[in-house]
């Protein structure tokens, strides 16, 4: 199954939560493959970095462009697509070919309202927002679920919490996974059912 993480807003979190949900996955034995489609290369440059460091990820990081992105070919394990912000052809191209499109958002108002263009992009594809960087503002998170919901979007019940940890995970290979294991579940049971 191939996981696009998509949004047209920068900074919203999808490098980084590709990078957990990818080394979620691998704990669990699902095979991945991981694809940089962003020319940023942040993906690429994390693993770099954390090969450098002696203290690599578990998945190797390839830098795909939009059209070797549609040419190639799925696997049984997972695909997972980080994407640069914006409109960049690539995008595109892992909306087409994904199974599944992750929507990061913050759960606050300005955030939401960047949701709706990126989704309507999405026709056919099956979407799941993912709230991320939630404090304890459970309320928010509760009433922003409620927004996607009512909308006919669906998100993930596990939220990504907001930590200054995660901020510093870039270029090592992530022991602590916050919610991403539960992500992991949430992903296998929507794959048991398509
Ligand atoms: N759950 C979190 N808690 C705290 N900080 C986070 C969290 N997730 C991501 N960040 C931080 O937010 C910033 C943006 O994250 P990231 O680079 O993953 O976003 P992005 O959507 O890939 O950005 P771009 O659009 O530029 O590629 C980074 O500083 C990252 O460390
Ligand atoms: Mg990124």
């Amino acid at each position: 199954m191939r996981i696009s993480f998509v949004h047209t807003k920068g900074g919203v979190g999808k490098t980084t939560s590709s990078i957990l949900l990818a080394t979620a996955a691998v704990n669990r034995g699902i095979s991945i493959e991981f694809f940089d489609t962003d020319p940023q290369g942040s993906a690429t440059r994390w693993a770099e970095v954390a090969e450098q460091r002696g203290d690599s990820l578990k998945f190797t990081v390839e830098q795909l462009g939009a059209s070797q992105l549609r040419t190639r070919p799925g696997t049984d394990g997972w695909q997972i697509v980080d994407t640069p912000p914006g409109q960049a052809r690539e995008i595109q191209a892992a909306i087409d070919t994904a199974d599944l499109v992750i929507v990061p958002t913050h759960p606050s108002p300005i955030d939401i309202d960047r949701v709706w263009p990126t989704l309507d992009t999405l026709t056919h594809r099956m979407v799941g927002v993912l709230l991320i960087g939630v404090h304890e503002r459970r309320r928010l998170y509760r009433e922003t679920r409620e927004i996607f919901e009512s909308q006919g979007v669906a998100t993930f019940y596990n939220f990504v919490p907001e930590r200054e940890d995660i901020k510093n995970l870039f270029g090592s290979n992530p022991n602590n996974l916050y919610t991403f294991n539960e992500i992991c579940t949430e992903i296998l049971e929507i794959e048991e059912d398509v």
